[in-house]
């Protein structure tokens, strides 16, 4: 275990990892990095995007209620089986159940996911990494929604600025992993985030002054009750687990670095209260916009991309606030890509034997091979389109709405009747440090019944099992 002041598991800071595993430093550390996982596209491009292509607050609503009755119990439950075995999510769950049913095939699972997620994620980063270059050679500004739609069309109809920012993406994540500053990052992570919070509170303060307010707070707030279908709460739903980095083990993964005296409960709270801020302030700076500047609220993957720079064209100095945005919007994103590099990466080089820059060299290989499907979706493959979606929505639709909640189930399942109460809330309570046994007698009741038969009702409506379609 690192004793110095800094974040990250410290063997991604070491040259020669192998031997030793390592671990966060300190509570500070464990926080950060955790936050660091969650918060990420997800509060500033998904949660918009899926906000207003679902009817607004409808659909808040439910993804409030996924984070609080599914999310935090299992993000709970993920971080405390990791720190209990301290191994990648395979290894963790073999060994904490080494006989009967083969658990350990969430792991393998969570890394299907982990690739699955990081090739289009790496494309909206890619798009980001574009945006900071346009901000700064000033070709962005535009209050006009034709214009700044435009903007966005040039960038991700032409396939070779897509797959070159992609490229330019995995190469920088790669990089930072073969550099080993993984821990610099989450440093600079730590002190860039409040800056990123206060540019979203500003926006946000700037928005609300706009015509479109009252429109966009009743958007927001007000739900039309037809407008929650079975589809748009398993969409819900499936942001939640996304948002929170649930379902596919990268929660088990960062709970193996743990420190022993962590409280999981209390950290795992605050990780998602400071995540749904991030994601409100981001819709309460875009919805304003979207009715003040005749943008439409379904506009799709798009949405950021267009209203953002329209509103910073309303304010003084907009020109550098937008490169600032675009640029901590960036580092949210490195944050999270960390966290999903690191699920592959751990299990190749924990389980395989690879070292760990073999590992991550693996890793990015077959996300230029896999990325490239996502980055072409909307030009060269635009008419590939199997089954209605693009390879680029396949992956998004696949991953969140299909294996993080099958991945859910499985670790609900697991922790409720495979690993039992008394292991569990030995963890919670830091083997009876923290009085929380009650807390942990109730989170195993949910995660044996209710969780598990929650996520599957609403998988199966949402996918149309129920109305035959
Ligand atoms: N939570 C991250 C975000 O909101 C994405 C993520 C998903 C990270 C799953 C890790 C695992 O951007």
């Amino acid at each position: 275990m690192s004793t110095s002041g800094s974040s990250g598991p410290a063997h991604t800071a070491s040259p020669n990892a192998g031997a030793t595993r390592g671990g966060f430093s300190s509570g500070l550390g464990v926080l950060a990095a955790t936050l660091g996982s969650a918060v990420g596209l997800g509060n500033i491009w998904k949660f918009p995007t899926l906000t207003g292509a679902n009817g607004g607050a409808g659909f808040l609503l439910v993804y409030l209620l996924s984070t609080l009755l599914i999310g935090l119990p299992l993000m709970v439950a993920e971080i405390a089986i990791g720190r209990q075995a301290r191994a990648n999510p395979i290894s963790a769950l073999r060994q904490l159940r080494p006989h009967g049913a083969p658990w350990w095939l969430i792991g393998m699972a969570g890394m299907a996911a982990a690739f699955l997620i990081l090739s289009f994620y790496s494309e909206v980063v890619a798009w980001v990494f574009a945006y900071v270059a346009k901000a700064l050679t000033g070709g962005l500004l535009s209050s006009d929604p034709a214009q700044t739609q435009a903007s966005f069309d040039a960038l991700v109809t032409d396939p070779v600025q897509s797959l070159v920012w992609q490229w330019v993406v995995l190469a920088f994540i790669g990089g930072i992993l073969l550099l080993g500053v993984t821990r610099g990052i989450e440093a600079a992570t730590k002190k860039l985030m409040p800056l990123l919070f206060l540019l979203l509170l500003l926006l946000c303060g700037y928005s609300l002054t706009l015509p479109g307010r009252a429109q966009a707070l009743a958007f927001l707030f007000a739900p039309e009750w037809h407008k929650i279908t079975p589809a748009v709460v398993l969409t819900a739903m499936g942001l939640a687990f996304f948002k929170l980095s649930i379902g596919m083990g990268t929660m088990m993964t960062y709970g193996s670095y743990f420190t022993a005296s962590q409280n999981i409960p209390a950290t795992a709270t605050r990780v998602m209260l400071a995540d749904l801020s991030v994601s409100l302030l981001a819709g309460m700076a875009i919805f304003p916009a979207v009715f003040s500047f005749g943008f439409t609220p379904s506009a799709g993957p798009a949405l950021v991309f267009i209203t953002i720079p329209a509103v910073f064209a309303q304010i003084p100095g907009g020109q550098v606030l937008l490169a600032v945005f675009f640029i901590l919007t960036a580092i949210a994103a490195t944050g999270a890509m960390l966290s999903l590099m690191e699920v592959p990466v751990v299990i190749l080089h924990e389980r395989w034997g690879l070292t760990r820059p073999r590992a991550t060299l693996l890793t990015l290989l077959v996300l230029v091979l896999l990325g490239a499907g996502c980055a072409l979706s909307q030009s060269t493959l635009a008419q590939f389109r199997p089954g209605g979606r693009t390879l680029f929505d396949w992956a998004d639709h696949l991953s969140s709405n299909l294996l993080l909640p099958a991945g859910g189930i499985a670790i609900a399942l697991f922790v409720g009747w495979a690993w039992g109460e008394r292991a569990f809330a030995a963890q919670l309570s830091n083997h009876g440090e923290l009085g929380n046994r009650a807390l942990a007698r109730l989170l195993c009741l949910l995660l044996r019944w209710v969780t598990p038969a929650l996520i599957l009702l609403v998988m199966l409506a949402g996918l149309g099992v129920f109305s035959g379609a």
